[in-house]
């Protein structure tokens, strides 16, 4: 007696074809390869046959099982590979069934505000830089011309590392990264996140956001800075914002100033606001000190430029009239939800 396994192979890749899963995978290994499957019962026929003729047929079914084995194995493979795509494509498809009413979050003030002097900037020319919060004492003091043991490093309450670094005091900490990167001229602001030892009440915080901005070109004067803080600031309180200069000291700029603003609330005519005085007070500033430019590699004798060290956490407070400074870092989200349509 012959055997032939051709129908077999036939028949069992007919019924592969339409298997979809690994469990369908499995009842067709045993339907032909389990104990009481196709193969076995064509080994069983075995004893029915003698001699030469049985080594032909048992080798033969012998090939027909490793086929099937090898096909059984392709199949698992296969599966595996759709059944990991379905799940890819599933995530990507979102359900729109699925209710609206859910609870969603809002940006903190901080950022809002941020990202409005951002745009306004960014709409004049000026790149948008990130820095570190941990910086060394070169960039957050040395390099702004602040030596070691000069007076004015009093002005800064520092908390430093173990490892001699510190936090950033201020974000003045990246002038001399962006001179170096860029060059000049240059036109840049950087916003960031600085770190002060301060005893807390409605006014003070050890952590608060500054908004830096410089400017570095031939002939740039005074008047380039009045005109920036100016235009700036009238576009984030939408209305028309007077400025002022008073002189103020910071070792970095020459000549220095505190930028007073117009009082918003009452137009400078003076209310509880602005202590009756019309004024508030909003930004250091100056001209860059030319030591502060030859750190960064540049030319004073070329160029000059304006910095500004705009206290962002202040103007999230003026615009959005919050009345104590302890709420923005509270994670108080009844409080902090409120200045966005979400
Ligand atoms: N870095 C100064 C501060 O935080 C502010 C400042 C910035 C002053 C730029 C002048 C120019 O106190």
């Amino acid at each position: 007696m012959a055997i032939n396994t051709e129908e077999l192979r036939k028949k069992f890749e007919e019924r592969l074809s339409q298997i979809r899963n690994t469990v369908e995978a499995e009842g067709l290994r045993v339907e032909y390869l389990g104990k009481k499957g196709y193969v076995s019962a064509l080994l069983a026929d075995l004893k029915n046959i003698t001699g030469e003729e049985k080594k032909n047929a048992g080798q033969i079914i012998n090939d027909a099982k490793q086929f099937i084995e090898k096909r059984l194995a392709e199949k698992q493979t296969e599966i595996a590979a759709a059944e990991e795509q379905r799940l890819i494509d599933s995530a990507e498809r979102y359900d729109p069934s699925l209710p609206t009413d859910l609870q969603l979050g809002s940006y903190h003030p901080i950022t809002l505000i941020q990202r409005r002097v951002e745009d306004i900037f960014s709409s004049m020319g000026f790149i948008v830089e990130n820095y570190s919060e941990i910086v060394d004492d070169y960039h957050c003091f040395e390099a702004l011309n602040i030596p070691k043991h000069h007076p004015a490093r009093d002005m800064q309450d520092t908390f430093y590392l173990d490892n001699g670094q510190l936090l950033k005091t201020h974000t003045s900490a990246a002038q001399n990264y962006i001179m170096e990167k860029y060059g000049a001229p240059v036109r840049a602001i950087f916003p960031g996140r600085c770190f002060r030892n301060e005893s807390t009440d409605a006014c003070h915080e050890n952590t608060f956001f500054q908004l830096e901005g410089i400017m570095i070109d031939e002939d740039i004067s005074i008047s380039n800075l009045i005109y920036f803080m100016k235009t700036m600031l009238s576009e984030v309180f939408e209305q028309d914002i007077t400025v002022r200069l008073r002189p103020g000291f910071f070792p970095f700029v020459e000549p220095g100033f505190e930028l007073d603003i117009s009082c918003t609330i009452c137009h400078g005519k003076g209310c509880p606001s602005c202590k009756n005085s019309g004024w508030l007070e909003l930004c250091p500033c100056g001209m860059i000190h030319p030591n502060v430019l030859k750190y960064g590699g540049i030319d004073p004798e070329k160029y000059t430029g304006f910095a500004f060290g705009l206290g962002l956490t202040r103007l999230a407070m003026m615009k959005y009239g919050i009345k104590d400074i302890r709420m923005l870092n509270s994670g108080n989200l009844k409080a902090l939800s409120q200045f966005t349509g979400r």
